[in-house]
């Protein structure tokens, strides 16, 4: 059985901290962030973020550490395991089937997602959009999506193919493993994305004003668009919900893909600096850089007003329309390269966060099942190929976003919640303070520990309860959806309800053939 065999190792500890650091950098640093940035009363939203980052996402960040070495020295590589180590109760391992039902329902999505970055650079190369407006760009894309047809998409099968070739590149890396699989494409994607990412902002930030018939549309009123302060904002709870949820989205935290990688470390591997590390990585590529691409080179071309408009319209339009626009007009020179940058970029971020979804899945399979790794991916593969089916055929019905919402919004919370619960006051936050400083190459900060047992429960607790009246809620009785589209979202819902059941049925086998002795 799986329990008698070696678990698989990092090779070494940078690239250890690049795979960390490249499952938080994702697509959330370059095209969330902004226009989450935007949208919240721009430098007001950094006082939340920052807030946010200190009291959720650092604790969380050692929580998750802590919990993913300690669950992997009893050979655990996913929430089912390690809460059922944390917490000795029949019902602990059900709990964990929540992280597993999280990771793949966001990487059932986000992967689809991350093969339009794929697709937009090689468009880029090929010369394919320029000179359009917004208009016909958002009419390229939606033929790319199979929403219309355009002279260049008649149909979605390019999207398609690229969706196939995109999961099969995640599959091909899961397969070859930790170190050889996951450790190795980060090495090769995380300095390539950073060298590209930065090329990009010099140049945004080097742009000036590029019309100059409207000298106010320039860089730097993109800049001050996002960094001054409109300090009205900060009483609108809004704000501070929607930046607890870019701080949870952007660090990856609260579903189990950071106690996946951490549970392949060895006991007395530091994980306190590790883990302060691939944060200040993280907030590096989402601040400094995500913050000085997309925002401020939307400015300089379309001017503020625009840039509001776009804002507004979510990621997507921010990243698929109004960039693209952008590298294709005569005003950027060699715009078709820097394109091919900016979604190679994107494609990297993503690609090294998706197949951080996958890993504690098939870490479940292998562990828990007595899987060879092999199997394990080919299960995950066809699970995750059916149901994307839905995903990429109903794209405009709202079937991704109501995924979106539930797994990668409201579940994390709850998700963070019970983790918290688990370590810092089932296991007891004595044992759990231990925990995470042993080995460590310098020593968590005290006051942390009344922060990860008292201040970070509290505010989940808050967050989630006020989550749930705000939007859980509204979202459950389809307050906002077009009634053509309900059909769909109870499809999706069903989906995912599927997803779970099969997750908590899956668990209960796997502790009924193996864990009986253990108990
Ligand atoms: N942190 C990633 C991003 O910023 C997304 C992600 C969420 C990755 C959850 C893994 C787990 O895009």
């Amino acid at each position: 059985m799986a329990q008698d065999t070696e678990r698989e190792q990092w090779g070494t500890k940078l690239g250890l901290i690049l795979a960390v650091a490249g499952n938080a950098v994702g697509l959330g640093n370059f095209l969330r962030f902004p226009v989450q940035a935007a949208q919240n009363g721009g430098g007001a939203f950094m006082i939340p973020y920052f807030t946010f980052f200190i009291l959720l996402g650092i604790p969380l960040m050692w929580i998750e550490w802590g919990i993913g070495r300690y669950g992997g020295s009893y050979k655990h590589g996913s929430a089912p395991g390690m809460f059922d180590v944390l917490w000795k109760n029949k019902l602990a391992k059900y709990f964990g089937a929540l992280g597993l039902f999280i990771s793949i329902t966001i990487l059932i999505y986000y992967t689809y997602i991350e093969s339009w970055t794929l697709g937009f650079s090689l468009f880029s190369i090929l010369g394919m959009y320029s000179n359009e407006t917004k208009e016909t760009m958002t009419g390229f894309l939606s033929s790319y999506q199979g929403i219309t047809t355009s002279e260049t998409f008649s149909s979605i099968w390019t999207a398609y193919l690229l969706m196939l070739l995109t999961f099969f590149i995640n599959f091909w890396v899961l397969y070859r493993g930790i170190s050889k699989g996951i450790e190795k494409l980060a090495k090769i994607a995380m300095p390539l994305l950073f060298i590209f990412a930065i090329i990009l902002a010099i140049r945004i930030i080097t742009l000036g004003a590029p019309d100059p018939a409207h000298p106010e549309n320039s860089v730097a009123n993109g800049f001050a668009f996002i960094w001054n302060p409109d300090f009205s904002a900060l009483g609108n709870p809004n704000i501070w919900l929607a930046a607890a949820g870019q701080i949870f989205f952007t660090l990856s935290v609260g579903m189990g893909t950071i106690q996946a990688y951490a549970s392949y470390l060895k006991k007395d591997d530091d994980i306190v600096l590790s883990g302060l590390t691939t944060s200040s990585t993280n907030e590096f590529a989402e601040v400094i850089l995500g913050g000085s691409i997309a925002i401020p080179v939307a400015v300089a071309f379309f001017g503020l007003e625009a840039t509001k408009e776009i804002a507004k319209g979510g990621a997507f339009n921010l990243g698929f329309v109004s960039m693209p626009t952008i590298f294709g007009s005569e005003a950027f020179p060699q715009g078709s390269i820097f394109g091919f940058m900016w979604f190679l970029l994107l494609f990297f971020a993503g690609i090294t966060s998706s197949v951080a979804m996958g890993q504690p899945v098939v870490a479940f399979l292998e562990d828990e099942l007595g899987m060879n790794r092999k199997k394990a991916v080919a299960f995950l593969a066809i699970g995750v190929l059916i149901a994307v089916q839905f995903v990429v055929f109903f794209l405009k019905f709202g079937f991704l976003d109501e995924m979106d919402y539930w797994a990668g919004t409201f579940g994390l919370v709850v998700f963070a919640l019970i983790e918290t619960i688990l370590f810092m006051w089932v296991f007891g936050a004595d044992k759990a303070w231990k925990e995470m400083n042993y080995g460590g190459d310098i020593k968590i900060p005290f006051f942390f520990y009344y922060i990860m047992k008292y201040i970070t429960p509290v505010i989940l607790m808050i967050l989630m309860i006020w989550w749930f009246i705000e939007s859980a809620l509204p979202t459950l009785l389809l307050k906002n959806v077009k009634p053509e589209n309900v059909p769909y979202i109870w499809g999706s819902r069903l989906l995912m309800v599927t997803i779970a059941l099969i997750f908590l049925w899956l668990v209960k086998k796997a502790w009924d053939n193996n864990h009986k002795e253990v108990k």
